[in-house]
């Protein structure tokens, strides 16, 4: 699986299973078939409450530690104070079953704590050796520029991305400063799966709509973490990367006429 480098000690495999949603048996089968499927990343966050099940996934499929590649997020309530943030770092690992996170990420942006604070802890844990990276998730160029501001080295951003919603302007600035961009919701939870461009280029490359939409933010050089419970979708997604699409296709695609945010909880911070 293609990675792109976070930093020296991070490299993320561009297609990774999404886990939100997915908990009991039902997270602990999905995690081992991805990654007996080929799969070598999972994306979790402490918000998710299923740390252990993906644990026991990844337990159940025996791949080794220095193959895989976990994200997990802090919580957004009262997650962001250094000593939170630190003892957060401890019991992650504890729950996750591994000695280092690969990407640990701020979940959502909350003005109320300095990104100073939450990101100087965060650094701290890196230095520790118990995490890899450091990321933000749901980041508009705004807050970017205030967590630039701290020194602290951000290496991805995490948000809502598909063919419905782009995020052209939030995508040409990531790239500008060298900032992953992971796309969240990459198959706009099922919405995008019946634009008509999706299905025609499906019917073209005898592949699927999903596996279009996935095709494209992977060609567009970024990773995606579709979610899926059933094993022959799971295979479906990992499989997004086996054809390669014409440039004129991937720009009809990049100019699809744009729709809302699917994912905007009274918490988000947006229009910031
Ligand atoms: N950072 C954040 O704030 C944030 C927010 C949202 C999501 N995320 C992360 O992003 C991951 C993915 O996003 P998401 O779960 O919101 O949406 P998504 O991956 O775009 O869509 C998931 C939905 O699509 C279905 N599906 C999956 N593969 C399919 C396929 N090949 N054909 C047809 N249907 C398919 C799934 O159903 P089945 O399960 O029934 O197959 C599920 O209903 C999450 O799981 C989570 O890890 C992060």
């Amino acid at each position: 699986m293609k990675t792109i480098r976070l930093n020296d000690a991070a490299h993320i495999p561009v297609i990774g299973l999404g886990t939100w949603n997915l908990n009991g048996e039902s997270c602990v089968e999905s995690v081992e078939t991805a990654l007996t499927l080929g799969y070598r990343h999972i994306d979790t966050a402490d918000a998710y409450g299923n740390h252990h099940e993906v644990a026991e996934g990844v337990r159940r499929a025996g791949i080794p530690r220095e193959e895989l590649f976990i994200t997990t997020k802090l919580p957004l309530s009262n997650g962001y104070a250094r000593d939170t943030v630190l003892a957060s770092g401890e019991r992650f690992l504890k729950e996750l079953g591994i000695e280092y996170i690969d990407l640990l990420l701020i979940h959502w942006p909350d003005r109320s704590y300095p990104f100073s604070e939450t990101l100087g802890a965060m650094n701290e844990l890196k230095t520790k050796g118990m995490v890899r990276a450091l990321g933000v998730s749901n980041f508009t160029p705004h807050h970017l520029e205030d967590a630039f501001a701290t020194g602290i080295e951000i290496t991805n951003n995490q948000v809502e991305l598909h063919p419905s919603f782009n995020q052209k302007v939030l995508r040409e600035f990531c790239a500008s400063k060298g900032i992953a961009i992971t796309a969240y919701s990459p198959l706009g939870r099922k919405r995008d799966l019946a634009l008509a461009l999706l299905l025609e280029l499906a019917k073209k490359y005898s592949a699927t709509p999903a596996q279009i939409a996935l095709n494209w933010i992977l060609s567009r050089g970024m990773i995606a973490i579709p979610k899926s419970s059933h094993p022959e979708r799971i295979k479906e997604n990992f499989e997004a990367t086996s054809f390669v699409m014409d440039e004129a296709d991937l720009r009809r695609i990049d100019e699809m006429p744009q729709g809302e945010r699917i994912v905007w909880p009274t918490f988000a911070d947006f229009k910031y």
